[in-house]
This record gives C-alpha cells, sequence and structure tokens, in this order.
C-alpha cells in the first residue's frame, strides 16, 4: 500500500518560474503526486507548452498564468486567475528567482535591484496576496526556494547570497506570524544541481573544483529535488514551520 501522507489528490498548488529549471521539475513531481497545478511565469507560450505537457504525463490539471512576480498588481491579477480556475490555493512554491555572478566592485544599483525584487520581492508578495486566500480557510503552505548560499557564501555573490539568506529570515518570520491561521512556511534550500543552463561547465576545471568541494563528490541530478518538494507540499510535515531543507549533497557542511 502507498503511504497516504504524500498523496496530493484534491489540493492546488501555485509554482512560480514553473515553466523551466528545477521549477518545471517541482510541477511534475506535484502533479505526479496528484495535486492540481498553476505555473507562473512570464512568458504565456512556455507555460502552456509545460503545462500541456504535465496534463498528458500526468492527467491533473495545470494551467498557465502569465505575471510577473516582481510587480504588485500582476501578482494580485494572477492570484484572482488561478482562484477563478482552482477555487482554492493550498500551496505555493516561491521558485522563480535569477542567479549570477559579480564581484562588489562592478555591481550596478540595477543589478542588485533585480535580484533583490525577483528573490526576495516576489515572493514576499506572492506570500502576501496568496496568504489572503490561505487565511480564509485556515490552512496553507508556503515553499519558499532558496539556496545552499543562505548559508555558505562564496566571492562574488553578494548580491544572490543576501536575497537567499533574507529568503529564509522571511520564512521564519512569516512562519511565527502565520501559524495561527494554520498556514506552515518552510524553506527549500537546494546545493548545485545538473541542468541544462550549467551542464558543460561540470566538464570544465573551475566545474570540477566545486564538485570536489561537495562531500558527495557531484551535483545534483533536479529530479532529486522531486522527493523533497513533495514532502514539504504534502501533510506529510503538518506540524512543521519555519524550517530550512538542504538538497545540497552534504555542501553545507563545509561551506
Ligand atoms: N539551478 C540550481 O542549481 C539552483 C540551485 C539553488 C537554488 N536555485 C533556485 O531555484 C530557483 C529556480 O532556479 P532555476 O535555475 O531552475 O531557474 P531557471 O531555470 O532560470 O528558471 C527561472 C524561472 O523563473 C521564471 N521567471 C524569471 N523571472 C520572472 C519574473 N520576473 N516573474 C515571473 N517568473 C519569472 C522564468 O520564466 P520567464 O523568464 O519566462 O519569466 C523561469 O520559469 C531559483 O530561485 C534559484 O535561485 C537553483
Amino acid at each position: 500500500m502507498t503511504s497516504p501522507y504524500f498523496n496530493l489528490s484534491g489540493k492546488t498548488a501555485i509554482i512560480t518560474g514553473g515553466s523551466k529549471g528545477l521549477g518545471e521539475q517541482m510541477a511534475y513531481a506535484l502533479a505526479e503526486s496528484g495535486a492540481d497545478v498553476a505555473l507562473v511565469s512570464r512568458t504565456q507560450a512556455d507555460l502552456d507548452t509545460v503545462s500541456a505537457a504535465i496534463h498528458a504525463a500526468t492527467g491533473r490539471r495545470v494551467i498557465g498564468v502569465a505575471a510577473n512576480v516582481t510587480k504588485d498588481a500582476e501578482i494580485q491579477a494572477m492570484v484572482q486567475a488561478v482562484m477563478a480556475e482552482f477555487g482554492r490555493i493550498d500551496i505555493l512554491i516561491n521558485n522563480a528567482g535569477i542567479g549570477g555572478t559579480t564581484p562588489v566592485h562592478d555591481l550596478s544599483e540595477e543589478e542588485w535591484d533585480r535580484f533583490m525584487n525577483l528573490n526576495l520581492k516576489g515572493p514576499v508578495l506572492c506570500s502576501k496576496h496568496v496568504g489572503v486566500e490561505m487565511a480564509k480557510r485556515k490552512q496553507g503552505n508556503i515553499i519558499n526556494v532558496s539556496s545552499l548560499f543562505s548559508k555558505i557564501v562564496a566571492r562574488y555573490m553578494a548580491a544572490y547570497g543576501a536575497t537567499k539568506a533574507a529568503l529564509v529570515s522571511f520564512t521564519r518570520t512569516l512562519a511565527l506570524e502565520w501559524a495561527r491561521d494554520n498556514i506552515r512556511v518552510n524553506a527549500l534550500c537546494p546545493g548545485y544541481f545538473d541542468t541544462p543552463m550549467n551542464h558543460e561547465f561540470w566538464g570544465t576545471k573551475g566545474g570540477k573544483g566545486i564538485i570536489s568541494k561537495i562531500p558527495m563528490q557531484r551535483v545534483g541530478d533536479p529530479k532529486e529535488l522531486k522527493p523533497a518538494i513533495i514532502f514539504l507540499a504534502s501533510d506529510a510535515n503538518t506540524f512543521m514551520t519555519g524550517t530550512t531543507l538542504f538538497v545540497d549533497g552534504g555542501h553545507s557542511l563545509v561551506g
């Protein structure tokens, strides 16, 4: 018999940045576990393609809602669109984010704002507006996708690391504020993963240098995030809030 804990049937989820990369894998994971899913990104064509593929693979209802999650009005419209379609929101995964390295000497105000707006303001505003709907039902589950770099530091990652550390702090504060409304808020902290964007890099001298520092001596396969997100999204953790879950091959142990 399969465990009832990880069955997401009857639940609905929003995944920002669900059209690509790790967010797409998370969307598959939730739909495979029975959830209906709303994917959010700025590019409707990508959303339509991925929604159709996930629906075909899982049979779940999957919709794509275009919104820029750095814009308050677009987030509100997105939440209304999801409510109109699904009637409830059980799970919010704040995943949309950017990475990148820049020495602080070269960090422009525009670049700093781009990191802060997408990686931090976006999750704050999405939580705020989805949280209104969750609070009405006294039930909700928010997962903020932070990073290994919320805990460790590396040269040239000041902006990225600051946003991801702040996102963990926001996670803990929001968990405290909303516990009385039965809204759980936790953070997922992925380490290095092999994605189409960085696949070539792992064979280079720089990539091998990073891998040599990871205790498990390899980067992750994006599929290895799927069980972690199912666990966080499920009712297997109904007494867990304000925590961070690292999926990083032990990298956060050594910095
Ligand atoms: N990849 C890794 O190894 C890794 C490791 C640790 C943590 N993370 C974190 O995991 C998350 C996903 O990373 P990823 O590498 O999978 O990203 P990705 O492949 O670059 O995908 C980013 C997603 O976010 C969407 N997006 C970007 N800007 C947006 C905006 N303003 N409004 C709405 N959607 C927007 C993109 O679609 P559009 O461009 O069409 O909007 C896309 O769907 C990020 O928070 C990242 O920091 C990743």
